[in-house]
């Protein structure tokens, strides 16, 4: 089976709100990902919008040619947004004020019931709601029981592993958790600090779909421009796959 690459383009954003300029053009950007290989394009409305702001997604939704998928926190505020503006995808993740990006997985556990009324209310839009959620049995049982179709696995604490040991136990986790997840009915994405060095073993996964792949991305583009950094990407998953 293939596996897909959604590219989150938040960064690109933050390059703009930085100067509070009307450059990089997010549609323009969004659209160099499509032509070169993105399978979806992944933004993240953050309630303090220090990156990508309401205009973008609005704009954005009718642009693009692929998928949005939406990330935003599990808020009244941004179900509303997302019920106006159908994304194809929304993925909901914790949120935190002073956090430099998405620091775990969302408790589900704590919050079925939340987590399920906002599973239907996005599903009444025809949005695909994927939760991103640490590799944890209880985690996807609770996923499941809110009724998402999607989850996504945090990859940060395999990323972030300081040593070659941690970072085998976090993949076999997030292996053993890839064919948990599926068995019982889920889709499984995966994302959060993947890079050209750490994306292979990850993208090896047969039951992963699909990748968010971000700030590597972003990085890679100073060098060799961003359409280069997306093929690049995308070849290293294919070539995992065979
Ligand atoms: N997936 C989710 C749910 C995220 O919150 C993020 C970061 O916004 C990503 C994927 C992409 O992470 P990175 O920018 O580290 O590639």
């Amino acid at each position: 089976m293939g596996i897909y690459l959604g590219i989150n383009i938040d960064h690109i954003a933050t390059i703009r709100q930085v100067r509070g300029t009307n450059y990089p053009s997010l549609v323009e950007a969004a659209l160099l990902c499509e032509k070169s290989g993105a399978d979806s394009i992944t933004l993240h409305l953050r309630e303090d919008r220090r990156h990508i702001q309401d205009a973008d997604v609005e704009i954005l939704r009718g642009k693009l040619t692929t998928k949005m998928n939406l990330e935003m926190a599990a808020t009244d505020e941004m179900i509303a947004i997302a019920s106006k503006i159908k994304p194809q995808d929304c993925c909901l993740v914790p949120e935190k004020r002073e956090e430099l990006t998405t620091e775990g997985g969302l408790n589900v556990i704590s919050q079925i019931s939340k987590m399920r009324d906002i599973c239907i209310q996005l599903n009444m839009s025809n949005i695909i709601v994927s939760l991103f959620i640490d590799a944890q049995k209880d985690q996807i049982d609770a996923a499941k029981q809110c009724g998402a179709a999607v989850v996504e696995l945090h990859t940060g604490h395999y990323a972030n592993a300081t040593n070659e040991a941690a970072q085998l136990t976090e993949l076999e986790r997030i292996k053993i958790m890839a064919t948990y997840a599926r068995s019982i009915g889920l889709q499984v994405n995966a994302g959060h600090g993947l890079t050209l060095e750490n994306t292979t073993n990850i993208a090896k996964l047969p039951e992963i779909v699909e990748l968010n792949i971000g700030h590597s991305i972003i990085s890679r583009a100073v060098f060799v421009g961003l359409g280069p950094a997306i093929q690049e990407m995308k070849n290293l998953m294919i070539d995992a796959r065979q």
